[in-house]
């Protein structure tokens, strides 16, 4: 795919599909969007969907299907036990990662479910490069604790480190020489490190974590939800890999992590889950919890529909034009925005394109969730439904205060091979638009805080008057453009 070039020189994403089944959706006028975001307590979250025209919440199970992944469904054993479809992609599953054993759990977070119940123990550490709100919500659950350790440059939010998600190594050491590997649970690698902006690991990076688990005998851990992103990266911006295929890299992270799980919601455009292992203890220890959360051992929560489609668009992972679709798109928007000014996560990364909501509303305080506001604000300019990354989605700590995020990020997801290049433009005009108007937004503060997960379902008020004063400037300068 990067080896197109048009005659200008200009960089587009050219897609490399067609659509044969579309969706109608409709944008309404900004006074609807105002009523819109007002009924959802200025929570995108809480939006419904009706009212939204570009849905950038999430790329989680909201991917297209190829046309053979929806072929493949029909194929599907319907039994509780023993259904040929479960072999099916037990097998898919071996020839991906080259691990034997499998277990299916209905969604990502599901798997990490089932991994803090084996593993974490009330005071145990579980080490990472960056967390993933479920996954802390989870270890913290079960009493453990969770410490990251990207590097300071990784969280730099401009900047052209290729590999932002790469764990610290010197601090890696140092911490598990400070803890003592009794009180570490895991160790646990992030592809594609999700809430720093979609920012890849080495493969580098990831075989000396290995290294090092392996020689202080730790778990080593990896969450392939983001895998084919970081796939991408591993073959376009890391040296040594241009020619070596997916297969290969994939295979190795196998040999290299004594568990990978992954949300299929991503991985392989589907609805499910799993966890991947060529360790027969590890995969006992954990074996128990998935017909007591999920389902019995050969379905754990999917539909066998499901599972065949994942079966088939694992394969399609190591098809390098289907991997590229996603982040030549957040490329492409995220050089659009920087033209135009509007601060941006760079380098691009994977999942969608990351506005830095610090330096857009400079005037918002961070408890007044600068983030969390601009989501509102852009959904209200354009119809647009992206998803706060910041302060908002944070948990407060035991005694109630309030842990300031180390980014305020908007994130502007692009489901796989959903969205066209005209949407792009329109996303970034609308886009650099706000940020023309960007003191007229104010901030929000909650009116219902639920305890855990608040991002979720909390409910906001805005600080002032200020909806209204965007959709008048809107008016003003659109008339009555939709
Ligand atoms: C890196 C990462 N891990 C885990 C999860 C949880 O997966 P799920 O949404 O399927 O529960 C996600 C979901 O966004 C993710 O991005």
């Amino acid at each position: 795919m990067d080896t197109v070039k048009l005659s200008s020189g200009e960089f587009v994403p050219l897609e490399m599909h067609k659509a044969r089944i579309v969706q109608r959706i409709t944008l309404e006028p900004i006074e609807q969007r105002k009523r819109a975001i007002e009924e959802a307590g200025f929570n995108t979250f809480l939006l419904k969907n009706r009212h939204v025209f570009l849905d950038m919440l999430t790329d989680s199970g909201v991917n297209a299907m190829s046309i053979e992944q929806q072929a493949a469904m029909l194929l599907a054993d319907d039994s509780y036990a023993g259904s040929e479809t479960y072999y099916r992609l037990e097998q898919a599953l071996m020839d991906f990662f080259g691990t034997r054993y499998f277990l299916p759990t209905h969604q990502g977070r599901a798997a990490e479910n089932v991994l803090a119940n084996s593993f974490i123990q009330p005071g145990l550490v579980a080490l990472m490069n960056f967390h993933f709100t479920t996954t802390k919500a989870l270890v913290t659950l079960r009493g453990g604790s969770v410490l990251e350790l990207v590097s300071e440059a990784g969280l730099e939010i401009e900047s052209d480190l290729p590999f932002k998600g790469d764990f610290d190594l010197a601090s890696l050491n140092a911490e598990i020489e400070r803890l003592g590997t009794d009180n570490i649970a895991f160790v646990r690698a992030e592809a594609g490190t999700n809430l720093i902006g979609g920012q890849p690991i080495s493969m580098g990076n990831m075989r000396a974590v290995s290294a090092v688990c392996k020689e202080k005998g730790l778990l080593s851990v990896l969450d392939a939800s983001l895998l084919a992103d970081n796939l991408y990266f591993i073959k376009t911006r890391e040296a040594g890999f241009a020619d070596v295929d997916l297969a290969t890299i994939t295979r190795e992270l196998g040999q290299l992590f004594d568990i990978i799980y992954f949300s299929a919601r991503k991985l392989g455009c589907v609805r499910g889950g799993g966890i991947v292992t060529n360790n027969e203890e590890l995969y006992k220890q954990m074996r128990g919890f998935v017909p007591l959360f999920e389902g019995f051992l050969t379905y754990g929560g999917m539909s066998v529909r499901e599972m065949e489609a994942l079966a088939v668009g694992l394969r399609e992972t190591l098809d390098f034009d289907v991997i590229s679709q996603t982040p030549i798109f957040v490329r492409a928007l995220t050089e659009e925005l920087t033209r135009k000014g509007v601060p941006t996560v760079t380098p691009a990364g994977g999942l969608g394109c990351h506005i830095n909501a610090f330096k857009f509303l400079p005037h918002i305080k961070q408890s007044h969730y600068p983030a969390g506001a601009l989501a509102a604000a852009v959904f209200l300019a354009g119809g647009i439904r992206g998803m706060e990354r910041g302060t908002l989605s944070e948990q407060r700590n035991p005694d109630g205060s309030e842990p300031l995020a180390e980014m305020e990020l908007l994130r502007l997801a692009f489901p796989k091979r959903v969205f066209s290049l005209s949407q792009v433009k329109y996303i970034a005009d609308r886009v650099a638009w706000l940020f023309a108007n960007r003191e007229l937004v104010g901030g929000l503060r909650f009116v219902e805080e639920p305890p855990t997960l608040r991002f979720f379902f909390g409910r906001l008020e805005p600080l002032g008057n200020w909806p209204q004063q965007l959709v008048d400037a809107f008016r003003c300068d659109f008339g009555d453009s939709l």
